[in-house]
């Protein structure tokens, strides 16, 4: 195909955004259906693969800085960037999947957490809080609101509950690139940092941990990234168009 020579204008990009990220949470929500006790991480790599195949777009995270997969997929204490492997997960785990596309030039990212089987009420109420942490994030995703906003309300919903936010770890602009300014951290001060504007696209991830904030990430792989303390974490993230109301472009 022949790259375009006029520059992309806002609507056409919010557009294929709209488009792309529909596309996305129908490949996650496809992902996320076969996960179940016995299989393994690479199992869902392989889904994955064969999803974006069929929907004729591009894996976002494959080739981006060396990165090796078209998903992240951590279990229990890993906290972003784990790469598909022969890992089994079983009964009472949780696992974090992360996907992202190219969908004809704009970039989509997204992430849930879900049990595995069953697990403990106190593993679903963690789930909860990090989702609901994300909704409360993006409900504040506003026209003239600002980051700080967005990572307030992150945080105060965690730690309400006695869970931390990572602090190594930050959601960012999306759209042209996977990673666009500005940083969105999980936490602030409300009405600090810039303000978000009308057709902002971004991407933003509630990041927690059970326990202790601190992480610790792999010299081996360069990637992975697990709780020092060995907690579980749990990552929730859409990408979405700040507009008069928030609106999520990754809808599940
Ligand atoms: N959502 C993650 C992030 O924004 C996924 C990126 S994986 C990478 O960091 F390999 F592309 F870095
Ligand atoms: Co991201």
């Amino acid at each position: 195909m022949v790259q375009s020579a006029t520059p992309l204008s806002d609507s056409e990009r919010i557009e294929r955004m709209r488009h792309g990220g529909r596309i996305l949470a129908d490949i996650l929500r496809e992902v996320l259906s076969i996960v179940k006790p016995g299989i393994t991480t690479w199992t869902l790599e392989e889904r994955a693969r064969e999803l974006i195949t069929e929907n004729i777009v591009k894996p976002a995270f494959q080739g981006y800085e060396g990165y090796p997969a078209v998903l992240c997929v951590g279990p229990n204490e890993i906290v972003v960037h784990g790469i598909p492997d022969e890992t089994v997960l079983n009964e009472g785990d949780i696992v974090s999947v992360d996907a992202g596309i190219i969908y004809e030039g704009v970039y989509l990212d997204m992430a849930r957490t879900v049990p595995v089987g069953d697990v403990p009420d106190e593993t679903k109420k963690f789930l909860h809080t990090v989702e609901s942490a994300l909704s409360k994030a993006c409900s504040f995703a506003r026209t003239g609101n600002t980051v700080g906003d967005i990572g307030h309300a992150i945080s105060s919903t965690a730690e309400s509950e006695g869970y931390s936010v990572v602090r190594e770890m930050v959601g960012h602009g999306v759209g042209l690139k996977l990673h666009e300014d500005p940083m969105i951290p999980g936490y602030g001060r409300r009405g600090e940092g810039d303000v978000l504007y009308e057709g902002q696209t971004i991407a933003i991830e509630a990041i927690i941990n059970q326990g202790r904030p601190e992480i610790i990430i792999s010299k081996e792989d360069g990637w992975t990234s697990w709780t020092k303390d060995g907690k579980l974490s749990a990552l929730f993230e859409n990408t979405v168009l700040v507009s008069k109301r928030c609106q999520i472009l990754t809808p599940l």
